[in-house]
C-alpha cells in the first residue's frame, strides 16, 4: 500500500517514518510511505501557503491552489488508480476501526494534513477529499493525526504484524477493550499476578479474559456495547457481571 502525505511540514515525520512497526512495514515493501512538502507547491517567490480569512477573523487559511497542485503532484507521479484522499481535520467523521479496516484495503491513499485554523472550502470539493477527525479534542495540526492514520492502517497490511498480534484482531475481539495483561515477576510491591492466568487451564484463563474484557468495557466504555451481536457466551458472562455488581 502506497501512503503519500501532504504536509507543511515534512520534517515532524522524520522520526517516525524510521521507527518500529511503520518501519518494518517499509522495509519489507509493503508499505510505501511518501512525503509531499506543500511550500514546494507554491506560486509566489515567498512561498505563500496560507492567506487571510475572507470575511475576516483571526488566524490563517491554507491556500487552495498550493494544496491541490501538491495533490496533483502525486497523482501524476502515480499513474492509474485514483488514491483515495483524506483532509485532517476536527470537524472530519470520526474515525475508528471500522473506517481503518476499510481504508486499509485501499491500494493508495492520500492524507493532507490540515491546519486547525483551516483549509480553504474549496479544496475539499475540487479534490474530492473525505475529512476526518481523530477524536473531540483541538490539534494545532493535523500531522499528529496522519501518523496516527499511517500507523492504523500499516498494521493491518497482510505480512506486517506477527501471527500473535494477528490473532487478536478478529472484529469480534477488536469490539471490546482488551482484558488486562501481566509479566514477571510474580509477585511485585504486594502486587500479586491473578493465580488463574498461572494455573495452565487455557479454558479457563480464556473465559477469565473475555469476562475482564467486557467487566471492563461495560465500566469504562459501556457505548461499545450498545446495539452490538453478543455470543451467548458474552450475553451470560454480562449477566453474570451484572449480578454481580446489583446484588437484590
Ligand atoms: Cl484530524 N486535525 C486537527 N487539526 N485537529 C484534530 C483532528 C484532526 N482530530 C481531532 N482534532
Amino acid at each position: 500500500m502506497r501512503v503519500s502525505i501532504v504536509t507543511l511540514n515534512p520534517g515532524f515525520f522524520a522520526g517516525a517514518l524510521d521507527e518500529g512497526m511503520i518501519r518494518i512495514a517499509r522495509e519489507k515493501g509493503i508499505l510505501d510511505a511518501a512525503l509531499v512538502g506543500i511550500r514546494e507547491f507554491a506560486t509566489d517567490r515567498y512561498g505563500t501557503t496560507d492567506d487571510y480569512p475572507y470575511g475576516g477573523g483571526a488566524g490563517m487559511v491554507m491556500k487552495v491552489d498550493t494544496i491541490v497542485a501538491a495533490v496533483e503532484s502525486v497523482r501524476d507521479a502515480v499513474p492509474g488508480a485514483q488514491p483515495r484522499v483524506l483532509v485532517t481535520s476536527p470537524q472530519g467523521r470520526p474515525l475508528d476501526q471500522g473506517w481503518v479496516r476499510e481504508l486499509a484495503r485501499d491500494p493508495h491513499l492520500v492524507l493532507v494534513c490540515g491546519r486547525y485554523l483551516g483549509i480553504d472550502e474549496r479544496t475539499i470539493e475540487l479534490l474530492a477529499a473525505e475529512e476526518v477527525s481523530i477524536g473531540d479534542y483541538v490539534l494545532s495540526g493535523g500531522e499528529p493525526a496522519a501518523l496516527v492514520i499511517l500507523d492504523a492502517v500499516a498494521r493491518l497490511q497482510p505480512g506486517v504484524l506477527g501471527d500473535e498480534d494477528s490473532a487478536r484482531a478478529d472484529a469480534f475481539s477488536e469490539a471490546l477493550l482488551a482484558a488486562p495483561v501481566y509479566t514477571r515477576p510474580d509477585s511485585f510491591q504486594g502486587l500479586a499476578v491473578p493465580e488463574i492466568l498461572k494455573g495452565g487451564n487455557h479454558e479457563e484463563i480464556r473465559l477469565w479474559r473475555r469476562r475482564k474484557a467486557l467487566c471492563r468495557t461495560l465500566e469504562r466504555r459501556p457505548d461499545l456495547l450498545r446495539g452490538r451481536p453478543l455470543s451467548d457466551e458474552d450475553r451470560s458472562l454480562l449477566e453474570a457481571i451484572q449480578k454481580e455488581e446489583t446484588p437484590s
